[in-house]
């Protein structure tokens, strides 16, 4: 089989930068033809130069990158430096890097890649706010039904939110851009929190990453070092959930997922829930079901996967 070609469109973000090694990190299986960056965690020119970090880590300086908007569609950006750091990448002493970022927008790119292929070839992988799809579908609709699925880390149903009470950060950044997405009737699968609360890195699992010797390895787990700081208010144990990860292990081990194919809608109304992706779990609604739902994550499985592939980098 030849792999499967992905534009993976990220706002490093430690998790972030697991799931772009992860994905480079399994070339049998995936190609990422391009990556394109949004402000999100930190601020695009940081989530920018920090992807191109990640590339170079994996010494894949070939993957071109491109930045996209700086901000959401309507609101104003919301930042996540408390978990992520002041750079984004907090935790590894990672180079300025010598690429370059392509001079395309990254909207523009997404339009552009997304026509070109043949129909039905790309998939999209968002790991941040939807932001940069969104006003890709709005200035060209017509890559709706070329795309072959949208496989995003965001939203949750029954773990709530983790930006708010009801919305998990990604869809709470932009609710706009995601509330197009959802309505587009381009293929989804979401790995919401639901999801990712079940991929808990633990302790062991890093000392075993960072044992193996490679050094994306090794500086994967010193993000992760950082990473796991936050959240000890939330999580009984120290280990953190590898959110955007999770999509990366959709494509290589879907098998490995509990899911179901429910109704989602994203709030934009209510100022208690906006951002809220309400999956009609029991399909109470009657609506079309347009999402995937990612509901667990079977960890072992997941976890060895996710160390062979990012320590078989340089
Ligand atoms: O809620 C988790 C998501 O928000 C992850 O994508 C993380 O990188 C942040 O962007
Ligand atoms: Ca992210």
């Amino acid at each position: 089989m030849a792999p499967r070609k992905i534009i993976i469109d990220t706002d490093p973000g430690q998790d972030d930068a697991f799931a772009i090694l992860f994905a480079l990190g399994s070339p049998a299986e995936i190609e990422v033809v391009g990556i394109t960056t949004v402000g999100g965690n930190v601020p695009l020119p940081l989530t920018s130069k920090n992807a191109l970090k990640v590339v170079e880590l994996a010494g894949r300086p070939d993957v071109p990158v491109y930045a996209g908007c700086p901000g959401p569609m309507v609101k104003t950006l919301m930042t996540a430096e408390y978990v992520h750091g002041k750079t984004g990448l907090d935790g590894a002493d990672l180079p300025e890097p010598v690429t370059p970022l392509q001079s395309e927008h990254g909207v523009n790119y997404l339009v552009r890649a997304i026509m070109d292929a043949p129909e039905g070839e790309l998939t999209v992988c968002t790991l941040g706010p939807m932001t940069n799809l969104a006003m890709a579908m709005t200035m060209e609709p017509r890559i709706i039904p070329r795309l072959r699925e949208v496989v995003l880390m965001g939203g949750g149903f029954f773990e709530g939110g983790n930006a708010t009470p009801a919305a998990e950060f990604n869809i709470f950044v932009d609710p706009h851009a995601a509330h197009k997405v959802f309505d587009s009737g381009v293929p989804l699968t979401m790995a919401g929190i639901d999801c990712t609360y079940t991929a808990m890195m633990t302790l062991e699992w890093l000392d075993r990453l960072r044992a193996t010797g490679s050094r994306a390895a090794i500086e994967a787990a010193n993000l992760a070092d950082f990473y796991r700081q936050y959240g000890s208010h939330k999580f009984g144990t120290p280990g953190r959930p590898i959110h955007d990860a999770c999509v990366t292990g959709y494509l290589l081990a879907p098998k490995i997922y509990e899911k179901r194919q429910c109704a989602v809608t994203v709030e934009i109304v209510s100022p208690e829930t906006i951002g809220m992706t309400v999956v009609d779990w029991w399909h109470v609604t009657g609506r079309r079901k347009n999402c995937n739902v990612l509901r667990r994550i079977e960890p072992a499985p997941f976890f060895e996967l996710m160390l062979q592939r990012i320590s078989a980098l340089p």
